[in-house]
């Protein structure tokens, strides 16, 4: 009767503090679901986008290399949420295939001051590319997800971004 009252005790004392412990091991991802414009302005007096390497066979643009700091607006609103900054590169002998890496960057709305690094490939002869969300900062730290990607200019893209998607199994 002692032993199991002492039992008792510890487990009262115990518990809360594992309680306690356990948000701190393993704290919930942020979830969102951000639908933005990228406008790669490659042109004018106030480019965003632009050449940074030339391939290295004329008449080819197989290592062409584009920079650029491309402002982003919200899908809905139009207000501008962030900036995509980094580069395009096309990583094909055969076509317009790029391999895109960049971080995006947001500064207004819920997620100011939070980012996101995107990696992938976009093959622009397909209607909806599909590319990764590798990781992020801020209420994005250590995300995982993905980005549908879709033309709707030249200079403007529709980015349709999961951050880790609640259906997401990892
Ligand atoms: C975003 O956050 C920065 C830094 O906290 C702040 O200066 C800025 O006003 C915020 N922008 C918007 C649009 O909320």
């Amino acid at each position: 009767m002692a032993r199991s009252s002492t039992t008792k005790l510890a487990a009262a004392v115990l518990l809360p503090v594992l309680v306690l412990l356990r948000p701190a091991a393993a704290a919930a991802a942020v979830s969102a679901h951000l639908r933005v414009h990228m406008h790669d302005v490659t042109g004018g007096a106030s480019p965003t986008s632009e050449r940074l390497l030339n391939g290295p066979t004329a008449g080819s643009s197989f290592g062409n290399t584009q920079v650029i700091d491309d402002a982003l607006t919200d899908a809905a609103s139009s207000a501008e949420v962030g900036r995509a900054q980094g580069f395009y590169m096309v990583a094909s002998t055969a076509g317009l295939e790029f391999l895109v890496t960049m971080n995006v960057v947001l500064t207004a709305g819920p997620y100011n001051g939070s980012s996101l690094a995107v990696l992938g490939r976009d093959d622009v002869a397909v209607a909806v590319r599909e590319l990764s969300v590798v990781g992020g900062t801020g209420q994005f730290r250590m995300a995982r997800g993905y980005v549908l990607w879709r033309t709707i200019t030249p200079e403007i893209l529709d980015l349709e971004i999961f951050v880790n998607p609640p259906s997401s199994s990892s």
